[in-house]
């Protein structure tokens, strides 16, 4: 049955995302040139990504306004799965057909195998009209790019490292954020103890190693980090720290919600949301689903960075990669391009996603405190070299790596008999396969 509750909080979201996307409509309607009348010589925009809770969907909805606006039709080509994992099968057998879409969400690594294999088209002529080498960190520029030109487009930029709390369950324990892995595990025990779950969980794997890469900064630094999971080094993937990381990992569980409920990321963060869990270890799209409940980020759910990683800045960019099309959907492709790095979308798009915008010249005036904490650390970590590609997005590694080193982390996870030694070696033999 319906609660009041439950119904008047679904309102009041539904009320904020139509107030996001009504004002996401008249900036996008505000950007188009006139002459971008509906139905002159539109085209097709087909996009795959996998932006399906309430606040994602609002988000996206807006790219679609746009392509109306200009005249193109938007098919939306959804897999509902979060982290993209299934997406990336999804569009391997939609290109393998010869049938590719005009635009995929792939991330980091995944835009250079794709433009590898032949299949990305250049976008270098909306790039350079607009001017994104200036406005985007090299950093970023640089993944966006096959061989010096523009092949995806970029959204935004979330911060993976994040642990929210929820401030009363904070308060009834008379507890501070914690800092460290040890602080954590003594607030976790006070939560219980109070008869709070301490740890929102989900099962997806794409998540266990969200938590896991930021466990392993915690506990081995950001070089141990870099040695692990951007190089790949079997002597820091199979080393007595991995151990201890893995160790330190293991510990989460036993402050966790139930194992057995196969839930995803929208309704772990959704038991923080409703007070049902105290904790969550998540990046900041979890931030979107808080803010459409109507709880307010950085007063009635705090934001630290994981324990350990304050200095460390885990990034997630979400991009859109561009597929070869046919010529009559050549224009709508390039007004997505454009519409996508648009300065007014760019800001619309992150305040409804939870994450900043990428590109560096937007305002951050109606950004809340967590957001702008994330773009004061992504600059302090960009100078101090502490920005870290997220492993667990597909930032650091080809999307078949990074798909093995989840099995092993959620294998680990879920199977108690597997040792950490075990494990340690499993990833190091995960990493190693070609
Ligand atoms: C991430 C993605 C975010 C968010 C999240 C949950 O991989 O970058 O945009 O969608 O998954 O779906």
């Amino acid at each position: 049955m319906t609660s009041p509750t439950s119904l008047s909080r679904r309102r009041g979201r539904s009320a904020l995302l139509r107030d996001v996307a009504g004002r996401m409509v008249w900036l996008l309607a505000a950007l188009l040139p006139a002459s971008s009348s509906a139905g002159a010589a539109g085209g097709e925009v087909e996009v795959l990504h996998f932006w399906t809770s309430g606040s994602e969907a609002g988000a996206v909805a807006e790219l679609k306004a746009s392509l109306h606006r200009k005249g193109h039709v938007w098919k939306n080509f959804t897999v509902a799965n979060g982290g993209g994992g299934l997406a990336m099968v999804m569009l391997a057998s939609r290109v393998n057909s010869g049938n590719p879409p005009t635009a995929a969400q792939i991330k980091g690594a995944a835009i250079q195998e794709w433009a590898q294999r032949g299949g990305l088209s250049s976008i270098d002529e909306v790039a350079n009209a607009d001017q994104w080498n200036t406005l985007l960190p090299r950093s970023v520029s640089d993944t966006m790019k096959y061989r010096g030109r523009y092949v995806a487009a970029p959204l935004n930029v979330h911060r993976v490292n994040w642990l929210w709390i929820d401030a009363a369950a904070l308060k009834k324990i008379n507890a501070r954020p914690p800092t460290s892995w040890d602080e954590f595990f003594a607030v976790a025990e006070a939560m219980k103890q109070a008869g709070i779950i301490p740890v929102a969980h989900s099962s997806q794997s794409w998540l266990d190693m969200g938590t896991f890469e930021s466990v392993a900064i915690g506990v081995g630094g950001v070089e141990f980090y870099q040695r692990a999971f951007v190089q790949l080094d079997p002597a820091a993937l199979n080393s007595a720290l991995m151990v201890r990381t893995l160790a330190t990992y293991r510990r989460i569980k036993h402050y966790s919600s139930s194992q057995s409920s196969g839930q995803d990321w929208v309704a772990s963060t959704a038991m923080l949301t409703h007070g049902k869990a105290g904790m969550l270890l998540m990046g900041d799209w979890a931030k979107a689903e808080m803010q459409a409940a109507g709880k307010r980020p950085g007063s009635d759910i705090l934001c630290v960075a994981m324990p350990g990683t304050a200095h460390a800045f885990t990034f997630d960019i979400d991009a859109l990669a561009m597929f070869q099309v046919n010529d009559k959907n050549r224009q709508a492709q390039r007004d997505l391009a454009h519409a996508v790095m648009d300065k007014d979308f760019q800001l619309a798009f992150n305040l409804a996603k939870g994450s900043i915008p990428v590109r560096q010249d937007v305002s951050l005036e109606k950004f809340d405190d967590c957001a702008r904490r994330a773009s004061a650390d992504f600059k302090t970590s960009a100078r101090r070299g502490t920005l870290l590609p997220s492993l667990a997005h597909g930032m650091a590694q080809p999307a078949h790596t990074v798909a093995r080193m989840w099995d092993v982390i959620n294998q680990y996870w879920r199977n108690d008999r597997i040792t950490p030694e075990q494990a340690a070696a499993q990833l190091a033999a995960a990493a190693r396969q070609p």
